[in-house]
Parts: structure tokens; C-alpha cells; sequence
């Protein structure tokens, strides 16, 4: 078990993880609600996507970035990814000393406070879609919403690839939408961090009739409150650089994260396993 003093533990920085670039959206969250806090960020590029494989895979590659970023002191960990949330939240707080939050959890929160019609739409990769894990959080909240869910496989390579305001992204989420839709949803969960970087092409296809649900939001307002109740919050008054990790293609991902955020990367270097 790791030992800080107070001070120290209080200036460690928050890890956020996910496949590849979708976590940026955490990220960005995070700096909007709590710029004072460091972030450490670790972007698995050279795995990406995961939401294709197999939960063994996943569970498996989950444990190797948390033990990277318990390894960096981070005083909490966020699973920015719906995917690793889904099928290895369990064993990532199994091993993990710091508090953990995950996507899912801060998705159906808001999922279950905003719908009003209680017909709830899930969008996610494969392995989330088909884990049932966003079903099983909402109707946990609120046995009467019904959830419609939608696997939307193309969605991550396209945002990996930049395509976010293509022709071709466009006509596959409204392919991917149409039976979603069809079941008069009036909230849709984004239920893949990859995602709220589609929300212009979400928005219109979705109409206005439908609420986006953004986890990366959601999990943002958690973190806030968790520092608050276990005293976590950092002492420094300036607001911290980030540091960000990938495990390939840097550049390609510091063009992304640089054009997301709005701002360069201070710190950005390749991890080797
Ligand atoms: N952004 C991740 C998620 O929230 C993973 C996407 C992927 O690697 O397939 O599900």
C-alpha cells in the first residue's frame, strides 16, 4: 500500500484512461469544472479500439494502465472509457488504494434525472452494448425507464480517424440511430467517451426532441464532489498542466488533443510495453 503525507496526496494528480482519444472529452470536462487539479492522462493508441474485444482483453489491458498510473501516485483514478467501465470496473477498483470512478455509473445518474417520458436510448461499442451494464445502472435508478441500446462499432475508428463532420459519419449514425429513434426516446446516453466529439452530428440526427447525455460531464461533477468529501482537493492556486501518455502514433494524437482542448500539450510522451 502507498503512503503520502496529506500535502502530497492532496497535490497528486487525477489518472484518466481510456482506449485512445475519447478520454480527451474527460479531460476537457475536468479542466472546464476543476482547473486547479493535475491530470494525468494515458491514451492506449497502439490498442485502440477495445470496444471489439473480448472482456478477458479488455479486463487485461485495464489492469496494465492502472498499475501504470498507481505507479505515477495519482491520488484517484477515473475510468474515462464506457468499454473498460463496463467489463473491468470491478477488477480495476480491486486493485486499486485511490478511489475509482467510472463513465456508467455517472451516465445513468444523469440518464435517470433528466429523461421525463422515462424512454431512455444507449449508444456504445460492442463490448459495452453487450455487457447490459447501462440497463442494468438506469433501471437500477428507475425500474420503469425503458432502455432501447444500439452497438455503433464504425463510430470510434471514424472519431480516431477525424472524420467528425463527414458525409460517411453522418449517414452511419443516422443508420445507427434510426432504431433507436423509432422507440420515441426523449434522453440518449453517449455511451462511449468517443462520442460527445460527434455530438454536432449527434444533435441533428438525434432532433430536437431528444436530451444528449455526456458522461465525460457527468463523471466531472462526481469527481468535484468526491475531492470535496474525502478532502482531496489540491492546494495549489495556479492551474496544473497535464501530462499525457500513448502508447503510439503521438503526433496523430497531439493534433487531436490540441484541437479538442484548445490549448497545446505541455507534456506528451510514448509508453513502450
Ligand atoms: N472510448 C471508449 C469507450 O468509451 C472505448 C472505445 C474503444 O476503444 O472501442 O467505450
Amino acid at each position: 500500500m502507498m503512503r503520502y503525507s496529506v500535502v502530497d496526496h492532496n497535490r497528486a494528480a487525477i489518472g484518466v484512461f481510456d482506449s485512445g482519444v475519447g478520454g480527451l472529452t474527460v479531460v476537457r470536462a475536468l479542466q472546464k469544472q476543476l482547473p486547479l487539479e493535475k491530470i494525468i492522462y494515458f491514451g492506449d493508441t497502439a490498442r485502440v479500439p477495445y470496444g471489439v474485444k473480448s472482456p478477458e482483453t479488455i479486463t487485461g489491458y485495464a489492469g496494465q494502465i492502472t498499475r501504470f498510473l498507481l505507479g505515477k501516485n495519482v491520488k484517484m483514478l477515473i475510468v474515462a472509457c464506457n468499454t473498460m467501465s463496463a467489463v473491468a470496473y470491478d477488477s480495476i477498483a480491486l486493485i486499486s488504494p485511490v478511489p475509482v470512478l467510472d463513465v456508467i455509473s455517472a451516465g445513468a445518474d444523469a440518464a435517470a434525472r433528466i429523461t421525463r417520458t422515462k424512454r431512455v436510448g444507449v449508444i456504445g461499442t460492442p463490448a459495452t452494448i453487450q455487457s447490459d451494464a447501462y440497463p442494468r445502472a438506469i433501471r437500477g435508478r428507475d425500474p420503469e425507464i425503458s432502455v432501447f441500446s444500439k452497438a455503433c462499432p464504425l463510430l470510434v475508428p471514424l472519431v480516431e480517424e477525424g472524420w467528425l463532420d463527414h458525409p460517411a459519419t453522418r449517414l452511419i449514425v443516422r443508420e445507427y440511430l434510426a432504431p433507436v429513434l423509432v422507440n420515441s426516446i426523449d434522453t440518449l446516453v453517449l455511451g462511449c467517451t468517443h462520442y460527445p466529439l460527434l455530438e454536432p452530428v449527434l444533435r441533428q440526427e438525434a432532433g430536437p426532441e431528444v436530451m444528449l447525455v455526456d458522461s465525460a460531464t457527468s463523471v466531472a461533477e462526481k469527481t468535484a464532489l468526491l475531492l470535496q468529501e474525502k478532502g482531496l482537493q489540491t492546494p495549489l492556486s495556479e492551474p496544473a498542466a497535464a501530462s499525457f501518455y500513448v502508447t503510439d502514433a503521438p503526433l496523430r494524437f497531439q493534433k487531436t488533443a490540441e484541437t479538442f482542448l484548445g490549448r497545446p500539450l505541455d507534456h506528451l510522451e510514448i509508453v513502450k510495453w
